[in-house]
């Protein structure tokens, strides 16, 4: 008998239709799986067989051929233990085979019969639904990531009996609802740190509130016990909510990473990625010989926080320039090359010097004028010239740090900061390419940053003094136009660009 099951396989973040065939036929009891199956495939095999055993089913004493198709395309991962058990009942009779055409399954499934979730639910569902399937069989943990596809019919079990039983008596099941909306896309973490726990730095919040206003890369320069890292852990706070297209994205990247917390649907909160300074290339960009979304893409569309920039390998962050750039990284490989989003807003901290406490107003600096220009040469390399907000960060003063914190909230900020992306986003109407001010090239610099006359001497002033290049210049008006879309006006005054000069810190320094 010859049984055909619908599974799927991650490429990327996209999934692609496999189809598990099955026969079984006379000759020496034995199973082989064709169609390059990973590791993690051929061990089916044998657990497969302790599982329908171990379930109640007869294991056929036969010869088992397992074809996934397409051929060419090598597929990975545990998820196609369900439809190949599917696959096996159905072949040697056990179980009806009259749904298999309509359904996708997959599944990890245990010795025991149940069945645990796997990763790239949500992307296998969105893609289902496009091909038209009419539903999905997954493990019960992955229900309700399934469902947030609108248009599908998702049963989730715990495990193979209660598929089987699904599979004969189809009518006495009902397919899984989504426990809450996705249209109500309020963050959901009441936990992430919020901006009224600190203290003074008035300079530095303000700073925040342009960096997400705008989608500004920022890095904080300060002494040890600053609160850059606390600061920064609250830029997350103030962002926007994700819109559903977007969060779809978002959640789409996390699961093909495993990562979905709890399985729960949607991933409402954007996201804040706080890597390692020893981490690899490859984790930080992704990789893999079946690439895997690395921490740059895991922040599409929220925070990359490298904390401690100095510490960071070199080289590491030369991978970050090009997904800087263009929003996305490619990964290729011999059999193929994927595209993750990586469209994240980089936030960075770094001492002012090796010693740490250059320009600081209790603590000397012990580093020589060469130590210092060696560092600050480190620092100004070309991710530092990606990033358009350089921010100083001083200790607070002994009578801050006795007084109770007196700043706004992150809710407060948080709405200014949605007045003035939704007052850019009038500008970028006809500019599908646009979404904040950060991404703005020169032609549109040019369009809607007109100096006049007084900020004109400005800017040239601050070129001068500070020897800025033309790309800095470029960063210093696209933080300006921010600075205005704060203040609702629609021109660019000579307060706007001399606010953004002083975001020009390490210019300044050097
Ligand atoms: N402005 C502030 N308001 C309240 N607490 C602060 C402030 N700045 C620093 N702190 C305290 O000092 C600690 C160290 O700050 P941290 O952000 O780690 O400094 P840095 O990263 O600059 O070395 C924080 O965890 C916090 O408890
Ligand atoms: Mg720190």
């Amino acid at each position: 008998m010859l049984a055909r099951v619908w599974s799927a396989s991650i490429v990327g973040i996209d999934a692609v239709k496999v189809g598990v065939e099955v026969d079984i036929s006379g000759g020496l009891p034995g199973i082989v799986i064709l169609g390059l199956p990973d590791a993690a495939i051929q061990e089916a095999r044998e657990r497969v067989k302790a599982t329908l055993k171990n379930a109640g089913f007869a294991f056929p004493m036969r010869k088992i051929v397992i074809n996934l198709t397409p051929a060419d395309l090598r597929k990975e991962g545990p998820c196609f233990d369900l439809p190949i058990s599917v696959g096996i009942l159905a072949a040697s009779e056990q179980v009806s085979a009259y749904l298999l055409g309509d359904y996708l399954f997959l599944g990890e499934v245990s010795l025991d019969g149940s069945l645990r979730p796997v990763a790239g639910v949500l992307p296998i569902a969105a893609t289902a639904q496009k091909m038209g399937i009419t539903g999905l069989v997954v493990p019960a943990d992955n229900a309700q990531e399934a469902a947030v596809v609108e248009g599908l019919a998702v049963y989730g079990f715990k495990n193979l009996s209660d598929v089987t039983d699904f599979l004969n008596n189809p009518g006495r099941y009902k397919p899984v609802q989504l426990d809450d909306t996705p249209q109500k896309l309020h963050p959901t973490s009441m936990q992430i740190a919020d901006l009224k726990d600190v203290k003074g730095q008035a300079h530095a919040r303000r700073a925040l509130e342009i960096a997400a206003a705008g989608g500004h890369n920022l890095i904080f320069v300060g002494p040890p016990g600053s609160g850059k890292t606390m600061l920064a852990r609250r830029l997350p706070s103030i962002l926007p909510a994700l819109s559903f297209s977007e969060a779809l994205e978002v959640t789409r990247i996390h699961s093909v990473a495993g990562l979905l917390k709890n399985r729960g649907s949607l991933v409402r909160d954007r996201p804040f990625r706080s890597p390692h300074h020893s981490a690899s290339g490859p984790s930080l960009v992704g990789g893999g010989s079946f690439p895997r979304p690395g921490e740059i893409s895991l922040s599409n569309k929220g925070i990359l926080f490298l904390d401690e920039l100095t510490e960071f390998k070199r080289d590491v962050l030369e991978f970050l320039r090009q997904p800087l750039e263009d929003g996305y990284v490619t990964i290729s490989r011999t059999k193929q090359s994927v595209i993750f989003p990586a469209q994240f807003t980089l936030v960075a901290s770094t001492n002012p010097c090796p010693c740490g406490y250059y320009g600081d107003t209790i603590q000397q600096c012990t580093c020589s004028p060469r130590q210092r220009e060696q560092y600050w040469a480190k620092l100004s390399g070309p991710l530092m010239d990606r990033i358009d907000l350089q921010v100083a960060v001083n200790r607070l003063k002994p009578e801050e740090i006795t007084q109770q914190p007196t700043g706004e909230s992150s809710a407060t900020v948080r709405e200014r900061v949605q007045q003035a992306r939704d007052y850019a986003s009038g500008r970028f109407k006809n500019d599908q390419n646009l979404s904040c001010n950060a991404q703005m090239q020169s032609r549109h610099l040019q369009q809607w940053c007109k100096l006049d006359d007084s900020s004109r001497n400005l800017l040239e002033g601050a070129i001068r003094k500070l020897g800025l290049s033309a790309r800095a210049s470029d960063r210093i008006l696209k933080v300006a136009r921010t600075i205005a879309d704060l203040a609702g006006d629609d021109a660019l005054k000579a307060q706007h660009v001399a606010e953004a000069i002083q975001y020009r810190t390490i210019d300044r320094m050097q």
